[in-house]
């Protein structure tokens, strides 16, 4: 499904109530959204959505981070789903984000970034079907 994809507004966003504010930018982004809910994520469930970075240096941080309060995931959909909402929040480090991505304006530092977007048709997919079960998202 090329017109799908999946965001989180991750921990650092959602503690500094910045959700509402990044919800508004997906959605005057043209997006609709399919499904949404709050997520605390496990050790184990942050190790496994983030398993293909395991060898990276920033590995065991992200999965702390990731695992350290609650993010808000979503399935959403427009046409060229992936490339468009790359755009809409901007390059990991928010020092080299575009000027008016979310990353640029919410995220703290290339870690804590304010929220993460699948970055191809493949990885949509499989991170929706990581989050959703087949019958919650048709
Ligand atoms: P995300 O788009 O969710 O994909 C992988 C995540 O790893 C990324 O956002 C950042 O949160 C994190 N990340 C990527 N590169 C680095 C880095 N150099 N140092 C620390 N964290 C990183």
């Amino acid at each position: 499904m090329t017109n799908r994809t999946l965001a989180i507004i991750k921990p650092d966003a959602v503690k500094k109530m910045l959700t509402g504010k990044i919800i508004d930018r997906i959605l005057k982004g043209g997006f609709a959204i399919i499904h949404m809910k709050q997520i605390h994520l496990t050790k184990k469930q942050a190790e496994g959505f983030y398993a293909i970075h395991r060898d990276k240096p920033f590995y065991n941080d992200l999965v702390a981070f990731m695992s350290s309060a609650p993010c808000i995931v979503l399935v959403l959909k427009k046409e060229n789903a992936v490339d468009e909402l790359r755009k809409v929040i901007g390059a990991t480090n928010p020092d080299l984000a575009d000027e008016g991505t979310i990353r640029k304006d919410f995220a703290d530092n290339i870690q804590n970034n304010a929220i993460h977007g699948s970055d191809s048709n493949e990885n949509a997919i499989k991170e929706i079907a990581f989050f959703f079960s087949t019958s919650e998202i048709l």
